[in-house]
């Protein structure tokens, strides 16, 4: 902690038993350009920032100095662009002072922008890009509430002291998952403010100045370049922290809600949850918005949570288009987050969901933890049971038919108006109430289709619902059209509050039918006139547990990082870790503008991987609370190195893909499946400072020197090295051709010197070899390692192999490897 805050003195002389930490989340999508006139564009400049400069640190021993330090920072901005243009021409934004020294500005010509470029003393400029958010059971599946919450004090007092900030669209104060629960909880400090913590509470709309309880412990907004944008809409966005969207309370609750939170949609209890870490406090930064945000914005949230004092960024949003080029790992937002690592904050960041094709991940940076999600094993199992004893199982939150009796079976067309035609609509998508007959309608069960009338899937299902409870039915199956192409309608996430259930199976959707038709009267004019056919719907919302799993979520992104052969050239493996991302309940924004189908709703249940990245972010805040000196790069390692890589029944966890299930390997989950319990005490660990960073984008092919210095405002040492060596957790060899030494480093953070004999499974294509096969190791101490590859045979395909090390006192160390034998003549 003092480390990354040396120039903040005061705060660390006064450090209490808190120790405080912020995980932040993002939600950033696109890099879409910004199409208005005037643009906005951040400036960075050649002096190093407040945040990290040497001589400043002496100065700033206290919180006025910084104040005036930041005044003086931004007066100085100022000053420069008076120097260099005409009041008028521009409107500055942001000043960033901590992480960053530039500013944001909005400008409209082009020739300003261009004197500014040459100017003396900026290093370079980046015009601001649009960003668009992507989108209970969990702590039980973990082993946390045994493993992990016992050693750190109870549930309640586990990350407790950590402050985690999210980067996000705001929070909703008013949720059971931030309040204060009881005065016990008062009264034993849990919503005391950590007083480390420094960051300010702005008030607003649907955010009184009580909403900063103690749990919720600071809340800003940022919102200038989307208000210059003219995007920013007060009636609908809120002008103050609060969340008008619900994904931001959403991943608040994930990592560090409240526990015992009893889950309540559509009147129905489906269980109680819990974040990861119940005892942290949260501090929001919101700076993204129905539409999603600007960079700038973002990036004015990250310095002022960074230098409010938070140690990991967690974000939940990543780009839907990686940048292209040799400037993908030095584009503006990568480097704050090199910064903000560099001052001891652990960025977590969703892998992306573009699973489950290779190569597909939006997170590629080495500094930031990619999680990639799984699938739990908890299922929802609605069903359906038909007159003739036949049953179908599908989707849907839904609660059961009345009773214990079968209802007459109807097909939409055939309870509806008999000239019914609601512009294009077909009546078989039962998406207006409008268009039935009620008499007709009244205490059957409807079968719908799922047509192309459907707006999304979740709301049309929802719609669905709403239509069958106008018109009285009993309840609705939703069936499949075999001219419509898709994998499987998805409906499983939104709770209904009428019996319904999807299925996604032809066979179950054609047998259905073939059931209904054969036992349906006409009319000699093809009027139904008498339904025979029955059916009951069970109950949709009992969760039932498989035991086995996890599995990687279909949707999840896949290595070798990103589709970019300038990154691939890089070595680095993505992900690197997975958490249950699928079917996650948690906090959700009643005002929510963003899903209507779940509207009004203060639980929400959403999959993807910005719903597993909150995992690893609360997971990181009990690592740090146990280990408050552990640097970044140490907590990653110790939750990659720790990974489960086989399911809670022994077998070895796999992944969805395409068509087919298989054995999952690196590129799917990196270090495999969190294990919490594992991660607190993973014996070695290896480091990664700031300046191999630096030597690793100095060696990054394709990169040059210059390129370095402006993006981080440091030379490249004379002394190359390659990017295998960055001492990760992981090994990756995108092009091998004959043989490579890499080098690693490990250190003892256990509490007890520990020999260890390393066990190598070699890749396919490859000898391996380890120096040292056994060692001995000091707490504390750290000793290099050398792997030798050498090519056997050319696979011109990735093959996974992994580095065991096992310690005397039962620590196990997996290091995974991966590597692509180009040729095995070097
Ligand atoms: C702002 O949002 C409100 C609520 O969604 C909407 O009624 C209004 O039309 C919006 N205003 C503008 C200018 O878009
Ligand atoms: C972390 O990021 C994930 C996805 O990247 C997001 O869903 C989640 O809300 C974030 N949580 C925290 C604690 O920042
Ligand atoms: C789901 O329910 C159906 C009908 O009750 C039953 O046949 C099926 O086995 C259940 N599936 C699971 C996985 O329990
Ligand atoms: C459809 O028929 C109903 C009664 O059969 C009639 O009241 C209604 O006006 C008709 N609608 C159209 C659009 O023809
Ligand atoms: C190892 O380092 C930790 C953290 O710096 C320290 O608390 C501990 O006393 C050290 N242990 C030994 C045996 O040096
Ligand atoms: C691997 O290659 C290196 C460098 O070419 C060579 O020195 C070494 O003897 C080889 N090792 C094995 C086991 O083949």
């Amino acid at each position: 902690m003092c480390q990354f805050i040396k120039h903040f003195l005061y705060f660390c002389r006064t450090m209490d038993s808190f120790s405080v930490f912020i995980l932040l989340v993002l939600f950033m999508n696109a890099f879409m350009t910004f199409t208005s006139e005037a643009k906005v564009y951040m400036v960075l400049l050649d002096k190093a920032s407040g945040g990290s400069s040497k001589n400043t640190k002496l100065l700033l021993r206290n919180q006025e100095k910084i104040a005036s330090f930041k005044e003086k920072m931004a007066q100085e901005h100022d000053a420069f662009l008076e120097s260099l243009l005409s009041r008028s021409a521009y409107t500055k934004l942001y000043s960033y002072t901590h992480l960053l020294n530039g500013f944001a500005i909005e400008v409209s010509s082009k020739e300003d922008i261009d004197t500014l470029r040459n100017a003396e003393g900026v290093r370079t400029i980046h015009e601001d890009v649009k960003m668009e958010k992507m989108t209970t059971h969990t702590p039980d599946f973990l082993g946390i509430p045994t493993g992990v919450w016992p050693t750190l004090g109870g549930a309640r007092t586990s990350g407790d002291g950590v402050v985690i900030g999210f980067i996000d669209t705001g929070i909703n104060p008013f949720h059971p998952s931030f309040m204060i629960q009881s005065s016990t909880d008062t009264s034993r400090g849990i919503y005391s403010k950590p007083t480390k913590y420094k960051g300010k509470c702005a008030s607003g709309e649907q955010f009184p100045p009580t909403a900063c309880n103690g749990k919720i412990v600071g809340a800003q907004y940022f919102a200038r370049a989307a208000v210059a944008a003219g995007e920013f809409n007060a009636t609908r966005d809120y002008a103050s922290p609060f969340d008008a969207d619900g994904h931001g309370s959403h991943t608040a609750a994930t990592a560090a809600g409240n526990h015992q939170i009893p889950v309540i949609a559509n009147d129905f209890n489906y269980g109680y949850a819990s974040g990861m870490a119940p005892g942290a406090r949260i501090a929001i930064y919101k700076a993204l918005y129905a539409f999603g945000g600007y960079m700038s914005d973002v990036v004015a949230a990250v310095d002022q949570a960074v230098e409010d004092g938070v140690d990991i960024l967690n974000l939940s949003i990543g780009p839907s288009k990686v940048p292209s080029g040799p400037s993908a790992f030095l584009n503006l937002l990568e480097m704050e987050l090199l910064f903000a690592t560099k001052a001891g904050v652990l960025v977590v960041q969703a892998a992306g969901n573009g699973g489950p094709s290779s190569s597909s991940m939006l997170s590629f940076s080495p500094w930031i933890t990619s999680v990639a999600a799984s699938i739990t094993d908890r299922r929802y199992n609605s069903s359906v049971r038909l007159g003739n004893g036949q049953s179908f199982s599908g989707t849907g939150l839904a609660p059961p038919t009345v009773g214990e009796v079968f209802f007459p079976l109807a097909a939409a067309a055939d309870v509806g108006q008999i000239n019914s035609t609601d512009g294009l609509l077909t009546i078989d998508s039962c998406q207006s109430s409008e268009q039935f007959v009620r008499s007709l309608v009244q205490g059957k069960i409807v079968i719908c289709t799922y047509t192309l009338d459907f707006d999304s899937e979740a709301s049309g299902i929802a719609t669905v619902a709403d239509t069958m409870s106008k018109v009285g039915a009993a309840g609705f199956i939703l069936t499949r059209n075999p001219d419509i192409g898709f994998e499987q309608i998805k409906g499983a996430a939104v709770t209904l509050q009428v019996p319904g259930v999807i299925l996604n199976n032809m066979e179950a959707s054609s047998a259905l039918w073939e059931y209904y038709n054969a036992n349906t009267i006409r009319s000699r004019n093809g009027r139904a006139i008498g339904f025979r056919a029955t059916a009951r719907i069970l109950d949709g919302r009992r969760a039932i547990y498989t035991g086995q799993a996890p599995t990687v979520a279909s949707y999840s992104s896949r290595g070798p990082d990103v589709n970019n052969e300038l990154l691939e050239n890089a070595d680095v493996l993505k992900p690197n870790i997975m958490a249950p991302g699928s079917s996650i309940w948690a906090a959700w924004s009643p005002n929510s503008e963003g899903d209507a189908h779940i509207k009004g709703q203060i639980f929400a249940l959403l999959s993807g991987t910005s719903m597993a990245t909150p995992h690893i972010a609360g997971i990181a805040a009990l690592i740090k609370q146990k280990h408050p000196h552990w640097n970044p790069s140490a907590i990653i390692s110790a939750m990659t190195t720790t990974a489960d890589i086989a399911d809670q029944t022994g077998a070895p966890i796999l992944a969805q893909k395409t068509k087919q299930i298989s054995a999952a390997t690196p590129f799917d989950f990196g270090g495999g499946a969190i294990n919490p319990s594992r991660a607190i005490d993973p014996g070695l660990v290896f480091n990664i400072n700031f300046m191999q960073y630096v030597k690793f984008l100095c060696s990054v092919p394709g990169v040059d020197d210059m390129s370095v210095r402006q993006a981080v405002g440091v030379s490249c040492p004379i002394q190359k090295t390659r990017c295998s060596d960055l001492n990760t957790p992981s090994v990756t060899v995108s092009k091998l051709i004959g043989s490579r030494r890499i080098l690693r480093k490990v250190t003892n953070v256990g509490n007890a010197d520990e020999k260890y004999m390393l066990i190598v499974k070699e890749p396919l294509g490859v000898k391996v070899t380890v120096i040292p096969q056994v060692f001995k190791i000091s707490v504390n101490a750290s000793r290099r390692i050398t792997i030798q590859f050498n090519a056997t045979e050319a696979t011109n395909a990735y093959t996974f192999g992994e580095i065991l090390m096992l310690g005397e006192k039962k620590h196990v160390v997996r290091v995974p490897m991966a590597v692509y034998v180009s040729s095995t003549i070097g």
